[in-house]
């Protein structure tokens, strides 16, 4: 036992409400009514102070649904926009002639919706026009990202041999519904569309999906794509061009091969251009094994070098962006990282380094003086079990009932590293991680407790 004087860190804590204060990527975030946020495959866009989060949610019939920040971590729930439509993935905002609209596919067909007024705020939004196919030829798309450029705004579906990777819709049109026409050049009452010649280039690269787009203040377009493995994680891809006509070039990992992009699938970008520094965001889908409500969202920081073209995500554990200067910190909270070996182990269990390796039912690691603050306080967990279906890990907070770590998260297993949020008693606690399951083991690094929520 090698801590003490460490866990007093909390003492002084004084305990607050329900605030989130912190980004958690990969954590389960609650509204401000404390309900679990649904918003998935969705993007941010900003408006005057608030930033609006449209996602889709999978416990109101796959329908678009609107929160509202003024800090990216405070969520308020807006309302679900639209009751026209259900099984609608993917949905963005984009606006056009003073009126907003939502695209998102719905059997694989581009889908609009319009506001009333002339808020993206509504929870009124119906439809207008037909889906529509993919030109040249009628073909259906899924994964369906937006980008609005000084020109018009782009829409852009996964990518499908030999067709285009995206068109663009002008806005520069008469009409005020943003609604993709054909694929050659035509001009109709909904505008003109081109298809843009880089296309088949970054076709030429892989089967891939999950698209979002930004361009950085050095002039530089991004455009960030995932493969194409369901709702298994795998390594993004980012490509860059120095134009949206191209040439594109990339096809570079975001983050080290192995973590599978931190567990997680683009869906957009946002960009803050603050006073201080312009920041970029990764949007990212932690998914669950089958892209139900149990699904997490993964937002990090993004390291953009404009003369090497490449994109960086920065895995940071907790973390905040000023909306006013944009910029992005990894401080203003404590954390005490200790190795599964310094806890106490209990059982069958084998110390290997300082991991704790061959956690089964029949023993556990106990943590003893973890001081809380008598509040949510989040709590991560580093290790990795030996069958993903055949168990579960869990937690014990004094003495309590076991609670299995993916009720908690549904990455518990999936992934090296699970935040959770537990309720710790003022004053010192013990938690003590262990496993059920037949022919199931974990193997647990450590444990990271932070002091705030
Ligand atoms: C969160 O946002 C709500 C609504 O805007 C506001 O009433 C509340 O004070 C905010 N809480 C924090 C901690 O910022
Ligand atoms: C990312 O950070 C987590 C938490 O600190 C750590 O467990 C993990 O190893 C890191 N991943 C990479 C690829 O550095
Ligand atoms: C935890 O705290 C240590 C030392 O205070 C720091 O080096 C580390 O980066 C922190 N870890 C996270 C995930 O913030
Ligand atoms: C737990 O693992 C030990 C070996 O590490 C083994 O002897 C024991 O049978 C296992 N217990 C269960 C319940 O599987
Ligand atoms: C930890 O494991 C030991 C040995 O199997 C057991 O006696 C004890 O009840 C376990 N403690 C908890 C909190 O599960
Ligand atoms: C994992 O566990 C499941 C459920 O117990 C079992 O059916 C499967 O065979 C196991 N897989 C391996 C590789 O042992
Ligand atoms: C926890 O996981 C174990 C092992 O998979 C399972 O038997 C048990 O029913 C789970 N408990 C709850 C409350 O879901």
């Amino acid at each position: 036992m090698k801590f003490g004087a460490a866990f007093t860190l909390f003492s002084s804590f004084v305990s607050t409400a329900l605030a989130v204060s912190f980004i958690v990527p990969g954590a389960v975030w609650s509204d401000t009514s404390g309900a679990k946020i649904q918003a998935h495959g969705g993007h941010v866009i900003k408006v005057g102070s608030t930033f609006y989060w449209l996602g889709y949610s999978t416990t109101a019939g796959v329908r678009p649904n609107i929160y509202t920040s003024t800090d990216l971590m405070n969520w308020t729930h807006f309302g679900i926009a639209s009751t026209a439509v259900s099984a609608m993935y993917r949905p963005k905002f984009v606006s056009s002639g003073g009126k907003w609209y939502i695209w998102g596919q719905v059997n694989r067909e581009i889908v609009t919706l319009v506001a009333p007024g002339s808020s993206p705020l509504s929870t009124a939004y119906t439809l207008t026009g037909s889906p529509q196919l993919l030109p040249p030829d009628a073909r259906s798309f899924s994964d369906m990202g937006v980008f609005v450029a000084d020109n018009g705004a782009y829409r852009y579906p996964h990518t499908r041999e030999p067709y285009p990777n995206y068109y663009r819709q002008d806005q520069a049109t008469s009409s005020p519904v943003p609604t993709l026409t054909t694929f050659k050049s035509t001009t109709s009452m909904l505008g003109t569309q081109s298809r843009l010649a880089v296309e088949s280039q970054i076709l030429a690269s892989g089967s891939l999906e999950g698209p979002g787009m930004f361009k950085s203040s050095g002039g530089v377009y991004y455009l960030i794509m995932s493969q194409k493995t369901g709702y298994r994680s795998n390594p993004n891809k980012v490509y860059w061009a120095p134009s949206l006509a191209g040439p594109w070039s990339g096809g570079t990992d975001i983050a080290p091969e192995s973590a599978n992009t931190y567990n997680s699938q683009n869906s957009a970008e946002l960009v803050i251009k603050g006073t201080s520094t312009t920041s970029y965001i990764f949007l990212g889908d932690a998914w669950d094994s089958t892209g139900s409500d149990a699904s997490n969202y993964e937002w990090l920081p993004i390291t953009v070098s404009d003369s090497a073209h490449t994109l960086t995500l920065q895995n940071l554990s907790m973390w905040t962006v000023n909306p006013n200067t944009g910029v992005v910190s990894s401080s203003g909270f404590s954390n005490i990282t200790i190795k599964a070996a310094d806890g106490i182990v209990s059982g069958s269990a084998v110390v290997k380094k300082r991991a704790v390796h061959n956690i089964n039912s029949s023993s556990n690691v106990t943590f003893n003086n973890i001081i809380g603050k008598g509040d949510k306080q989040w709590v991560s967990f580093e290790y990795a079990v030996n069958n993903v279906t055949a168990g579960e890990a869990h937690v014990v907070v004094n003495g309590g009932a076991p609670v299995n770590l993916s009720q908690l998260n549904s990455r518990a297993g999936h992934y090296s590293t699970v935040p959770v949020a537990l309720e710790l008693q003022k004053g010192v606690n013990t938690l003590t991680f262990g496993a059920t399951g037949h022919d199931f083991e974990a193997h647990l690094e450590g444990i990271q407790v932070f002091d705030d929520y």
